[in-house]
């Protein structure tokens, strides 16, 4: 090195140095807090351009499943309901009107937006009746893969079909070969071949919610997946089901976990066996660079359960130059690996007792949910822009998918051992008598929901509030 650049070095080492001896210590958190700073943007400039899009909720009968014509209740007469796609920058403005039986609400999964946006009832704005309508307006902070869905009787509503997937594109999209929304639902239908009119029964709210037998991939259980060899296709996956946990399975096909709930990962990692729970999305990049004559076959293993075909894949046709670019997962996600050394802010105790309406009650630190028409105290307050170390501690047998409205959180530790996740979600499968470590920076103000997203569970009482000060 030349001595002026040396020289240049050491002056600035001597600078940085006298700056850190000049400022307070730092601790633990701040430097948690710190290692936080461009993980995801405070704001987003509106560009100007609004996106004006109309989604009334309405009973439907549609050919589902395995092409049966099916009652259902529908966004716009589709289920799943339409892929709304606004570009990063862009508002977008739904004007909903509900035309079901039973009021409702639309709440955006994922979306860090207005707390008067984020759709449930009570908490942040009054039910939308049968007959009403509501305007949700917003622009997204983040690219990625959301989705919506009512947030009333959502072990109902979104079971009898009421669920749309939201992207959000970033300024350039990687130029993928195609853009694949597939959401994966299951079905419990009776007799008569319609949906199972049992809500909410005793074993799925004692159990792990309703696992219906029909598995579907955007409402279909026949789901061909046609390429050519040479593309690459970015396949985004949401799991819309009240309760089920999928576990796709892609076999030898060359297929990378790229987005986890919405974020880009820092980095790509294999897309086999991630377990997508109730509300999860997950954005695969998946390349055929080659021809095949025999049909390919995606699964889903969740573990210790009987794997179930989700879909077939056909490559064939004329080879197609495949598109070259770098993965676009590189985001920033801090390690926080000193994190688990600052005190545990708050430990939830996920577990269940008997009582309520329903029989059985799933509680968060001992209390149940009380319904959207009684006022309840946050479980937790938290500051804006401060690291949190919180703790949850599944004291019941039974699984639970904990999301958390408007933050995203990273996945620190399980059973005290390191997670091995590099990556923030929204949702997290907490497995039976678990106990999980998560990390997070409240960027929103507002009073956010935390539940389990096992409708079931959630209906019987797991839901409470975070209130995050400004
Ligand atoms: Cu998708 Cu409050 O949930
Ligand atoms: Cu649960």
């Amino acid at each position: 090195m030349p001595v002026r650049l040396l020289f240049l070095t050491a002056l600035i080492a001597m600078a940085s140095c006298r700056d850190r001896s000049r400022a307070e210590p730092e601790t633990p958190s701040d430097l948690a807090r710190a290692e936080f700073n461009g993980s995801y943007p405070d704001n987003v400039e509106p560009n100007g351009v609004v996106r004006d899009v109309e989604i009334v909720a309405a009973p439907s009968e549609l050919p589902l499943v395995d092409g049966k014509a099916l009652q259902v209740w529908a966004y716009n007469g589709q289920v799943p309901g339409p892929v709304l796609r606004v570009r990063l920058g862009e508002t977008l403005r739904v004007h909903f009107t509900n035309n079901l039986p039973q009021e409702t609400t639309i709440h955006w999964h994922g979306v860090r937006l207005p707390n008067a946006m984020d759709g449930v009832p009570g908490v942040t704005q009054p039910p939308v009746p049968p007959g009403g309508e509501f305007i949700y307006e917003f622009t997204p902070k983040d690219a990625g893969t959301f989705w919506f869905h009512p947030h009333v009787r959502s072990s109902e509503q979104v079971e009898r079909g009421l669920y749309g997937v939201l992207v959000v594109e970033e300024a350039s999209p990687p130029p993928y070969s195609q853009d694949l929304v597939w959401v994966l639902d299951d079905w419990r239908l009776d007799a008569s071949g319609q949906i199972d009119p049992n809500f909410n029964t005793r074993h799925d709210l004692a159990m792990d919610g309703r696992w219906g037998g029909a598995i579907t991939i955007n409402g279909r259980t026949d789901t061909v997946l046609r390429v050519r060899p040479g593309e690459r296709i970015r396949l985004r996956l949401l799991n819309s089901a009240n309760g089920r946990v999928f576990a796709p399975d892609f076999g030898d096909l060359d297929a990378q976990a790229i987005a986890v709930d919405g974020l880009y990962l820092p980095s790509p990692v294999p897309a086999s066996g991630f377990e997508l729970a109730p509300g999860n999305r997950l954005d695969v990049d998946l390349v055929f660079d080659r021809s095949s004559s025999a049909p390919l076959e995606i699964w889903d293993r969740f573990i210790a359960r009987r794997p179930n075909r989700l879909a077939t894949v056909e490559i064939d046709g004329d080879l197609v130059d495949t598109p070259r670019f770098a993965s676009p997962a590189h985001a920033h996600v801090p390690a926080w690996s000193g994190a688990t050394t600052i005190p545990i802010e708050h430990t939830f105790v996920l577990d269940a007792q008997s009582g309520g309406e329903l029989g059985i009650q799933w509680t968060i630190d001992g209390v149940a949910f009380a319904g959207h028409d009684h006022a309840m105290a946050p479980a937790l307050t938290l500051e804006r822009d401060r690291f949190y170390h919180l703790s949850f501690s599944n004291t019941s047998p039974r699984i639970h998918p904990i999301h958390l409205h408007g933050m995203f959180f990273r996945l620190l530790t399980r059973n005290g051992a390191p997670s091995g996740e590099t990556w923030f979600r929204d949702t997290v499968l907490i497995h039976p008598r678990e106990q999980i470590d998560i990390g997070l920076v409240p960027t929103e103000a507002g009073t956010w929901m935390m539940h389990c997203h096992i409708l079931e569970h959630a209906e019987a009482g797991m839901m409470t509030t975070i209130a995050v000060a400004p």
